[in-house]
C-alpha cells in the first residue's frame, strides 16, 4: 500500500512540522486542501502540545503529523558556557545589557518527557516524527503497540537503515538545501548530501517510503523527486510567510529580503541553515571560542535576539530558512497548496 493510502492523503506535499513556526490553522489548511499538515511540537511542554493537537484536530479530521526533538541530553558544561556567554558579552553590551550568568536548557528531548508520550497516546495523531534522532527501544514499543505510526528524519544511509530496524513506517530524507536543524543523529557526523543525492542514494538501499525535503519550493520540484523514487516531497520555507503561520511580521519581512542562508551551529549548538545576519557574519567567526552545547545555546541566542529587537535590531533575529527562500511565494496556505497542486498536475 502506498504511503498516500496509508496516510489517506490525497497529494504528495506535507508541510514540514517547524518548531515557533507551524500552527494548528496553517496544519488543518494544508490537510484539508488534502496534503498532510504539521505541528512542530519540540519547543512545548506537554500542556502545549496537547493543546495544540487538540485545536488541530477541531479543525480538521483529516491527518496530520505531530513532531519532536529527540536529542542526546548533555548535562551543562560550565566552562564551556561560562566562555561562550563572555565572548557574546559584547553584543548584549551594545544593546546596554548583561550577559546572563546562567545558561538553561530551554526545552527537554523527547526522550526524556514521559509526560509527552503521554500526551501522544491520549491524542493520538495519525503519525509522530522525531528530528536528530529516535526514541529509546521502549519508547518505540509503546507506539507501536499503541499502533502510532513513527517516521525519523534522516540525512544518510546509516541513519535510514537504523531507521528501518528500528520499526519507522517511512523515514523523511532531509538534503543539505533544508532550512532549519540538520537532522543528523550526531551534528559532528554530516554527509552533507542534496536533497536529490541523498534520494538517489536511498532508494535502492531502503524498503521504507521516503518523503525528500530541502529546497522544494514548487511542484515540479515534487515531480522529479517523485520520478527518482519519493513517495512524497515535505515543504518548509515555502510556508513560513504564510498568514496561518506564526512568523512574526519582522520575520516575514527578513525572508522577503533575503539574498542567502548558512549552516551555522553558533545559533542553538547544532548545524542549521538559516537567513544571513550577525549570527553567520560576525558570531562564526574563525577565532571564536567552542560554542556552549545544545540547546543551551539556543537559550542565549533567543535572550540576545530579544534585547536587540526590543531596541530595533532586527539582524540577531534566528532566521531559519532553506537554499529556495528566494523563490518564496506571497500565497496563504490554500491557494499555495492549489499552486502546488496544479504545478504537480
Ligand atoms: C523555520 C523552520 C523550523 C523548523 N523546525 C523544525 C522542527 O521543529 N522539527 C523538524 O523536524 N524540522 C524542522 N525544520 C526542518 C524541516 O522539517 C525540513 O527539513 C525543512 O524545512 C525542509 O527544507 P525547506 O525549508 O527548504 O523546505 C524546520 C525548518 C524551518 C525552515
Amino acid at each position: 500500500m502506498s504511503l498516500l493510502t496509508q496516510l489517506g492523503v490525497r497529494y504528495p506535499i506535507f508541510l514540514a512540522p517547524m518548531a515557533g513556526v507551524t500552527t494548528p490553522l496553517l496544519a488543518s489548511q494544508v490537510s484539508e486542501a488534502g496534503g498532510l499538515g504539521a505541528l512542530g511540537l519540540g519547543a512545548c511542554d506537554a500542556f502545549q502540545a496537547e493543546a495544540a493537537i487538540r485545536a488541530t484536530q477541531q479543525l480538521t479530521s483529516q491527518p496530520f503529523q505531530v513532531n519532536f526533538f529527540c536529542h542526546r541530553s548533555v548535562p551543562l558544561d560550565p566552562v564551556k558556557s561560562q566562555a561562550w556567554c563572555q565572548y557574546l558579552s559584547a553584543h548584549f553590551a551594545q544593546f546596554e545589557q548583561a550577559v546572563p550568568s546562567q545558561l538553561i536548557a530551554p526545552y527537554a528531548s523527547f526522550a526524556d518527557s514521559p509526560e509527552l508520550l503521554d500526551v501522544i497516546l491520549a491524542t493520538r495523531p495519525a503519525v509522530v516524527s522525531f528530528h536528530f534522532g529516535l526514541p529509546p527501544k521502549s519508547i518505540l514499543q509503546v507506539l507501536q503497540h499503541a499502533k502510532i505510526p513513527y517516521w525519523v528524519s534522516v540525512t544518510r544511509l546509516s541513519e535510514a537503515l537504523y531507521a528501518q530496524q528500528q520499526g519507522c513506517s517511512a523515514i523523511i530524507a532531509q538534503g543539505i538545501e533544508a532550512g532549519g536543524h540538520r537532522a543528523t543523529f550526531d551534528p559532528l557526523c554530516d554527509a552533507g548530501l542534496s536533497t536529490q543525492q541523498l534520494l538517489q542514494q536511498l532508494a535502492p538501499q531502503v524498503s521504507l517510503p521516503i518523503i525528500s525535503a530541502g529546497g522544494v519550493m514548487a511542484g515540479g520540484q515534487i515531480n522529479e523527486l517523485l520520478a527518482q523514487g519519493a513517495s512524497a516531497a515535505q515543504l518548509g520555507t515555502a510556508f513560513i510567510t504564510c498568514q496561518e503561520s506564526a512568523a512574526s511580521d519582522s520575520l516575514r519581512q527578513r525572508l522577503a529580503t533575503a539574498t542567502g542562508t548558512q549552516i551555522t551551529d553558533v545559533i542553538s549548538g547544532r548545524p542549521a541553515r538559516g537567513v544571513i545576519g550577525r549570527w553567520q557574519q560576525d558570531i562564526d567567526s574563525p577565532l571564536r571560542p567552542p560554542h556552549a552545547d545544545y540547546p543551551y545555546s539556543y537559550a542565549l541566542a533567543k535572550q540576545l535576539d530579544k534585547v536587540a529587537s526590543a531596541q530595533g535590531v532586527t539582524d540577531y533575529q534566528v532566521c531559519w530558512a532553506g537554499t529556495g527562500v528566494t523563490a518564496l511565494r506571497p500565497l496563504d496556505a490554500m491557494p499555495l497548496m492549489e499552486t502546488l497542486i496544479t504545478e504537480l498536475q
